[in-house]
């Protein structure tokens, strides 16, 4: 069954008319230069809302999303939904078979077999979607806002997500594209110079990625949105599941105080609830790049050790992204020289990030 953009506005109408849609007060906005933490913003605290004009809308992403972010923002500022927003910029990483971190052309498992995850949130209505493990489906991204906006459920995975996708009328196709076969063939006959799998001189440095793409978006009404897609780790075991469809790791929102998402060793990330944390040090008062550096401290501290260099640092790295429902904006990872992608009323372009370590 097909879903047109017609059955989602109804939908969408209905669920508001229901009343269970939360509404914000147009101006709604943080007056961060006065002070005013996030946290003061809690519900139910008593405090009404600092009403200090509008939020500033700013999107936020892994540098991979440079184009997205323009795409996104140019969305928003014409009014459209945050999560419809960044989910029109993440597509673009996801059809695009040059990345090779994400939907078509993302690395395979050790099979060969492209399995990706995603999930959003959407903070106006406090809905989260996800899906794991899901084949041959190029944009995993709009699969999960499926699984939010038609079933009672928050994550689909394997066989059930596939079958769930195409029941929504999502088209099927082969996600391994020449270049990556070619990657996971070279892989393959690397793994042991003993098989019968010959080593190939010629044969370029092995990839391996642990890529993706996040995006985070706040609105001038200061609505907020989050979302997070990958194909995960390069020649995973079939079946891994990373960071990126686990909300709370791999992206989280909260409409009161901001969103956050990120990208890297997954498996160091589920074991923090990094996405969760940050907001929840953004409700405590910190600036978006000061929460995402925190954050990647208690990933230090959480390291097991044959994860740590001779220097007790972490072998692998990890990126962290933020937006405050101010508009205020940051990037953080474990070493010096990343980048992220922000979109402005100063238009598209990437910043450095903070970092805990210098390489
Ligand atoms: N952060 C992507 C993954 O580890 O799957």
């Amino acid at each position: 069954m097909p879903v047109t953009r017609r059955e989602f506005l109804e939908k969408s109408a209905a669920v508001a008319a229901a009343g269970f849609v939360p509404r914000l007060p147009d101006d709604f906005g943080l007056n961060l230069s006065a002070g005013t933490a996030p946290g003061s913003l809690v519900e139910g605290s008593g405090a009404p809302a600092v009403l200090k004009g509008r939020a500033r809308p700013c999107v936020v992403s892994s540098s991979n999303g440079l184009r997205g972010v323009k795409v996104a923002y140019d969305q928003i500022v014409s009014g459209a939904d945050p999560l419809d927003a960044i989910i029109a910029g993440v597509n673009i990483q996801e059809l695009d078979p040059e990345d090779q971190s994400v939907g078509l052309g993302g690395l395979p498992n050790e099979e060969g077999v492209v399995q990706l995850d995603a999930s959003c949130m959407h903070g106006p209505t406090r809905r989260a979607g996800a899906v794991a493990a899901l084949e041959d489906i190029a944009t995993p991204s709009l699969v999960a806002k499926a699984v939010m906006d038609y079933t009672d459920h928050v994550m689909l995975v394997g066989a059930g997500a596939k079958k769930f996708a195409k029941a929504m009328g999502f088209r099927e196709q082969e996600l391994l594209t020449e270049k990556s076969r070619q990657d996971w063939l070279r892989w393959k006959a690397r793994l042991n110079a003993n098989d019968a799998w010959l080593d190939h001189d010629d044969d370029v440095r092995i990839k391996f990625t642990t890529g993706t793409i996040n995006m985070n978006a706040v609105t001038a009404s200061g609505d907020l949105a989050s979302v997070t897609t990958t194909s995960g780790m390069a020649w995973k075991v079939p079946g891994r599941i990373g960071d990126s469809p686990i909300v709370g790791a791999g992206q989280y929102c909260d409409n009161l105080v901001g969103a956050a998402g990120s990208t890297g060793r997954g498996e160091a990330n589920i074991k923090t609830c990094a996405s969760f944390l940050i907001v929840e040090f953004m409700r405590a008062g910190m600036a978006p790049r000061a929460a995402c550096l925190k954050a990647l401290e208690r990933v230090v501290a959480m390291t097991e050790t044959r994860l740590l260099g001779p220097n007790g640092r972490p072998k692998f790295d990890l990126e962290f992204y933020a937006v405050a429902k101010d508009g205020t904006f940051g990037g953080a990872t474990l070493y010096s020289g990343g980048k992220f992608a922000v979109c402005d009323e100063r238009g598209a372009r990437l910043e450095e990030a903070g970092f805990l370590f210098r390489r």
